[in-house]
């Protein structure tokens, strides 16, 4: 994806109270799968790059439109600005443009209602914005067109010749608000940023738009997005945990959810099961969750002397309400004790089914004599995960 230039920003407009969609809420406050389609739009600014983030919303939901702004923003961002819209979208836009940082040199001007518009359109048009002109992403026609007077057809369109216009559009900020300073002026109203530039004499190019950045307008629009997204694949992410626990104390030895009678424990808070435990920070770590100290650690007594099946369990719980499912988990421990290959099958058994039925494969290994595994003094743990967000 091209890079958005430095010292850009982006007017996301969702002020409209989206007479045509009928639903309660403004247009921009409707969710679909979950998130408002300005939280989507934010989104996808958001991943297209670092810009100034000015978002104007109806009177009333600034708070509302403040937390989404919070919501939709990497950790490392500033989440941006919130201003009250207008009556139309040209003032809405108009708006925006006042809160606009001293050092923006290029303004994009994007509609909440396109929530799905792809990263990379966004990023396109602000890095294809050059000299004086302005830029706008656009579809060919695919429809035959027709003149019409009111039921009368009254003759052919030539749709070589037409584009279906996008948004986000991209112009210099000087120059945008020059042409902003002539539409109040002349008291016009325009349906788009592109048509009040050239109005006010400015020169607008077009680049590829796509399919997906079209205009939430009414609920079968709104039905098309909700099916685009449900067909999305799960995005996967995976996670690395490691443990060691020495040999030691008094008991049996309780490793990969079983109970291994006549070998000796591993000593620890719990039960000393490392395979458990990296597990559990395997799969924190894919979901970003934190990890098996923050959840589980000294600081929770209810977990001391837990078996597997209660660490894994509640793991399970907290990946599942922080959106994510759970892939596979992949474990190999080092060790000269047990042997385990005899008990493989029933040791994933027993780790799948405390994960709510995730496939778990263990593997055993020694090293050869060498280290504290080789010695005999402890066991070592990798495992690693994979999640989905779903
Ligand atoms: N918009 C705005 N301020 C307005 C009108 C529209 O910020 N006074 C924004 C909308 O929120 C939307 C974009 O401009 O993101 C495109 O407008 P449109 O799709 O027409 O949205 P609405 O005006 O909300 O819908 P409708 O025309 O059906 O009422
Ligand atoms: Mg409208």
């Amino acid at each position: 994806m091209t890079e958005v230039p430095e010292r850009s920003a982006v007017i996301i407009v969702a002020a409209g109270s989206g007479t045509r969609l009928g639903a309660a809420a403004p247009k921009a406050f409707v969710e679909l799968a979950g998130r408002t389609l300005l939280r989507h739009a934010l989104e996808g600014v958001h991943a297209a790059g670092a810009m100034q983030v000015i978002a104007v919303v109806p009177a009333g939901l600034e708070q509302e439109a403040e937390a989404e702004l919070r919501a939709a923003a990497p950790a490392d961002r500033d989440p941006g600005t919130v201003v009250v819209g207008g009556a139309t979208r040209q003032q809405s836009v108009a708006a925006g443009l006042d809160a606009l940082g001293d050092d923006v040199r290029i303004v994009l001007v994007h509609d909440a209602a396109r929530a799905l518009t792809p990263p990379a359109q966004i990023a396109a048009v602000a890095s294809a914005v050059t000299g004086d002109a302005g830029v706008i992403p656009a579809l060919p026609v695919v429809d035959t067109l027709k003149r019409v007077d009111g039921d009368l057809v009254t003759g052919p369109v030539d749709r070589s010749v037409l584009a279906a216009a996008q948004t986000p559009q991209g112009f210099p900020r000087t120059a945008l608000q020059g042409a902003y300073v002539a539409a109040l002026a002349s008291g016009e109203e325009h349906t788009d940023d592109a048509a009040l530039f050239a109005a006010a004499g400015g020169v607008v190019r077009r680049i590829a738009g796509s399919e997906r950045a079209f205009k939430i307008t009414t609920l079968a629009d709104l039905e098309r997005a909700r099916m685009l997204l449900a067909d999305r694949p799960a995005l996967p992410r995976i996670g690395v945990g490691t443990d060691v626990h020495a040999f030691g104390g008094e008991g049996t030895l309780w490793l990969a959810g079983l109970e291994w009678p006549g070998e000796q424990p591993l000593s620890g808070h719990s039960d000393g099961d490392a395979v458990a435990h990296a597990i559990v920070d395997a799969l924190l770590g894919a979901a970003g969750l934190g990890d098996i100290g923050e959840h589980f650690g000294t600081a929770h007594p209810e977990y001391a002397g837990a078996h597997a099946d209660v660490f894994l369990g509640r793991t399970a719980e907290l990946l599942a309400e922080a959106g994510f499912a759970i892939g596979n988990v992949s474990v190999q421990f080092q060790g000269n004790r047990p042997r385990f290959s005899a008990r493989r099958a029933e040791a994933e058994q027993a780790l799948s089914s405390a994960l709510g039925g995730a496939p778990v494969t263990v593997s055993a290994t020694t090293t050869d004599g060498l280290g504290f595994p080789g010695r005999g003094e402890g066991i070592a743990v990798t495992a690693v995960a994979l999640v989905l967000q779903v």
